[in-house]
């Protein structure tokens, strides 16, 4: 089975869409934080798939719920109750505190339900005039075409058409554009609690009052979008916690099927009210494997333990960053929340360029909007690694800085 990496990369250059600029390297193995190429190379990895390995690589507790439900069945359809999507479900509310949930399969899929929803939600309730949705500038979504109309970045939505109408997108934090946007004819307010593709933007407190006086005010449906932020990426299982905002409905994907494709819904009672069977639906949606492994991913990240541990390691990885800061002038800042963490970097320092020099350390980093460095470690990381990330980052940072 073992393929050399040049065949390989040619195959997928044959074989699959040219949608991704790919990396020239042949991962054959993940065990908790590291990675594995077929050099023999061993990578700390701090992309983990991008916010989706939250509980690192190969994981007991998910491998194990995996093969469990194995034994059982693949998949029966949405047509039948299915145990482990209602053991999922029921962790969730008891771990959020919402009243229903609904699965899916990505982070595109959870807001398009989140956005059919609210407004499924004013149409019963004979408002249907409440179409509009204002999300923020930068934002990030989705590709399937509601999420991308709310996705405030227009050089992704180019080429495609028309888009699904009543988005409007006012810049992150602005409480004044936002106020203009809302009144009582509108359906909601998207966003992410954290912008992470977006730059790694944190909300500031202000906004996060503003949301909530409109939202009390005008009845206008508040949407977190924490596909990226949420199940404890921010040190608390849903990052808006961390701010005090209110949410209707929440969209989940990313981290919380284990590596599985998993999205979810988790929507107030008020909401769930006012739909019906047959309004929205999935083939594949709440799949018993991905559920059974997203079961044991809720379980262990509500653990205080973990949880603790992503504060823990976010205070320990920005305090060493903010030193690199101090090192290397074009180095700006240190951005983000629990262990979502960028580093903001003059514009004449690629970022692309401390990408590989990193990974020339061994140290897999990714990048963000603005020219930002991104980091979203394992939640589970250690102490050790997280001083191993920095002495590598430090010494990426000495090959490219002149
Ligand atoms: C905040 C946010 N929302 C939605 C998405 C889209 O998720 P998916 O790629 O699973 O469709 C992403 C993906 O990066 C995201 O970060």
């Amino acid at each position: 089975m073992a393929q050399s990496f040049a065949n390989l990369l040619e195959q997928d250059k044959q074989v699959i869409a040219p949608l991704y600029g790919k990396a020239d390297i042949n991962f054959v193995k993940g065990e908790g934080s590291y990675l594995f190429d077929d050099q023999g190379n061993k990578y700390l990895d701090l992309v983990a798939g991008i916010a989706v390995n939250g509980l690192g690589h190969q994981n007991a507790g998910i491998k194990a719920a995996i093969v469990d439900q194995l034994n059982h069945f693949n998949h029966i359809s949405n047509l039948y109750p299915n145990y482990p999507q209602i053991a999922l479900g029921k962790k969730l509310l008891e771990v959020t505190g919402f009243d229903k949930a609904f699965f899916c399969n990505s982070g595109t899929e959870a807001n398009e339900g989140s956005i059919k929803f609210a407004r499924k939600y004013f149409n019963r309730k004979g408002e249907g005039h409440r179409q509009k949705i204002v999300t923020f500038v930068n934002s990030f979504h989705g590709r399937t075409f509601a999420a991308l109309s709310a996705t405030g970045q227009p050089s992704i939505r180019e080429g495609f058409g028309s888009m699904p109408g009543d988005f409007v997108h006012v810049p992150w934090n602005d409480v004044d554009a936002l106020k203009k946007e809302i009144d009582g004819n509108s359906c909601a307010i998207m966003l992410e609690s954290l912008a992470a593709e977006g730059g790694v933007m944190t909300l500031s407190k202000e906004m996060v009052e503003t949301i909530n006086a409109l939202q009390k005010e005008f009845g206008v449906l508040v949407i977190l979008d924490e596909v990226q932020a949420g199940v404890g990426r921010l040190g608390t299982f849903l990052g808006f916690e961390k701010y005090g905002l209110n949410p209707d409905l929440v969209s989940l994907a990313k981290g919380i099927g284990g590596g599985l494709p998993l999205g979810a819904v988790l929507l107030k009672q008020k909401v769930a009210d006012q739909l019906k069977p047959g309004d929205h639906g999935t083939t594949f949606g709440g799949n018993p494997v991905a559920c059974a492994a997203g079961l044991s991913v809720v379980e262990q990240v509500s653990n205080p333990a973990l949880l603790k541990n992503v504060e823990e390691r976010s205070i320990q990885l920005r305090s060493g960053l903010s030193k690199l800061v101090e090192k290397y002038a074009p180095i700006l800042s240190v951005r983000g929340e629990g262990l979502i963490i960028g580093l903001a970097l003059d514009e004449k320092l690629p970022v692309g360029n401390v990408i590989a020099a990193a990974r020339d350390e061994k140290l897999m980093v990714l990048s963000a909007k603005g020219n930002v460095l991104r980091m979203l470690p394992p939640l589970n990381i250690s102490a050790a690694e997280c001083e191993e990330a920095l002495e590598k980052l430090d010494a990426a940072f000495a090959k490219v800085v002149k």
